[in-house]
């Protein structure tokens, strides 16, 4: 495999799941932010290299809100009141200590400090970072754009409102940058075309030489496996245990030590859809409805159609969303059967289902290997498992289990440290 991604590629993709909550299907807020951001960069004759930071650190600005459906309604909102930091901190708490993605940290941190200095916990004027104060003037933008009204109708709404708060929020240097170009019509329309995105981003990914590596993708891929396993206290390391015993199970078939790291970023990312899933049904205690059941099955449909967007991840794209494909035909959300399930789709099935056994949830305690092989062997009897893999899992049973204890351990401690900056649950 040896993949070499251009970051765009990557991140316009796993922006889109932090989108998953906002109302139907997929909004844009994170594509459209990062727009109207490198219009505003572009004005100011800010380099390429700032430039593509700006757009990176837009396309992800609202992760430290994503894992709570409580923090993400709330940056919809226009009225003022809101403790909007809170998400801002999570964020570059996610992002700081990456060696990818470090640099978007602190514009991210700072995408909510007033440029007034009445942010509680923020900066005050141009000591909050340039790229922090064009992101922030942009979202508030974007927040502002309805569906329902045409947008030359809303132009003049959107730059009152813009203009009543610059020197209070908004650096007035960057609302005398967006005065330079809102009369051109072509700016707004941009934002509201659907097959405008598509030449953004391509002409995004023409200037620059920066590439990701697998190992790069990992870590990245790691990053949003902490989002997603903190959309539940039931899932607390989830994600990384999951691909704890992809990876096993992958050695065991002998798969190259590509294709490891190729199961590796699946299993991370493996129930990147939840984030469509609301903590209410997440965590909810009891039986979930029939209507529940139908929210609750939609994850691994949005895995699938996040993660196919980046070229080259056909193989991982399936490998991820596919796990709760069953042999008989009747898993979900695709209902594959048989010999169209691929192995790597079956081991990341059979990692999913072993992980979500042996580890504790709040409700129970977890299960015994032995408890744990019962089960599985009933699911391989029902044609819901594969069989070779299961062989595979309980010939070395005891280290699995193992494994699967061990990174709960290590993973504690980082939930901990989260919980304290407020994206855990
Ligand atoms: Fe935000
Ligand atoms: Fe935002
Ligand atoms: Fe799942």
């Amino acid at each position: 495999m040896g993949l070499s991604i251009h970051p765009i590629t990557i991140l316009r993709a796993l922006s889109t799941s932090l989108e998953l909550s906002n109302g139907p299907g997929l909004s844009r807020h994170h594509w459209r932010t990062a727009m109207i951001s490198l219009r505003i960069a572009e004005q100011l004759g800010i380099d390429d290299w700032q430039c593509q930071v700006l757009v990176y650190s837009a396309l992800l600005h609202d992760l430290g809100a994503s894992a709570r459906w409580e923090e993400k309604r709330k940056l919809f909102s226009t009225e003022p009141g809101y403790n909007l930091r809170a998400h801002a901190e999570a964020g570059y708490q996610l992002l700081k200590n990456s060696p990818q993605l470090g640099m978007l940290a602190e514009p991210i941190r700072h995408h909510h400090d007033h440029w007034d200095g009445s942010t509680p916990n923020g900066k005050t004027g141009r000591e909050i970072p340039l790229l922090a104060r064009i992101i922030n003037l942009a979202d508030r933008l974007e927040v502002m754009i309805r569906e329902d009204v045409g947008i030359f109708e809303q132009r003049p709404v959107i730059l009152k409102k813009l203009h009543q708060l610059s020197g209070s929020h908004f650096d007035p240097d960057l609302l005398y940058a967006l005065d330079q170009f809102a009369g051109q019509e072509g700016f707004w329309l941009d934002l509201v075309n659907p097959n405008y995105y598509q030449n953004f981003f391509r002409n995004l990914g023409e200037y620059i030489w920066m590439r990701f590596s697998m190992d790069d993708i990992i870590n990245i891929a790691d990053i949003f496996a902490k989002i997603i396993d903190a959309t539940s206290s039931f899932t607390a390391t989830h994600s990384r245990a999951v691909a704890e015993m992809s990876i096993f199970l992958s050695r065991i078939k002998g798969y190259s030590e590509e294709e490891v790291k190729a199961f590796h970023i699946a299993g991370l990312l493996h129930d990147l859809g939840k984030l469509a899933v609301p903590n209410e049904i997440l965590e909810k205690p009891g039986r979930l409805t029939a209507e529940e059941v139908l929210i609750m099955r939609q994850h691994p449909y949005y895995t699938y159609r996040i993660l196919e967007q980046i070229n080259g991840f056909e193989t991982i794209a399936e490998w991820a969303a596919y796990h709760h494909e069953t042999l008989d035909g009747t898993g979900y959300p695709f209902r594959i059967r048989g010999d169209k399930l691929s192995l790597g789709a079956r081991i990341v099935g059979v990692a999913d289902v072993f992980t979500a056994l042996t580890e504790d949830r709040p409700y129970r305690t977890r299960m015994s290997l032995a408890q744990a092989e019962k089960i599985i062997r009933s699911m391989v009897a029902g044609q819901k498992l594969d069989a070779g893999v299961a062989a595979d899992l309980f010939g070395q049973g005891q280290e699995a289990y193992l494994l699967i204890q061990k990174t709960y351990e290590e993973n504690k401690r980082n939930l901990e440290e989260s919980k304290m900056v407020g994206i855990g649950g």
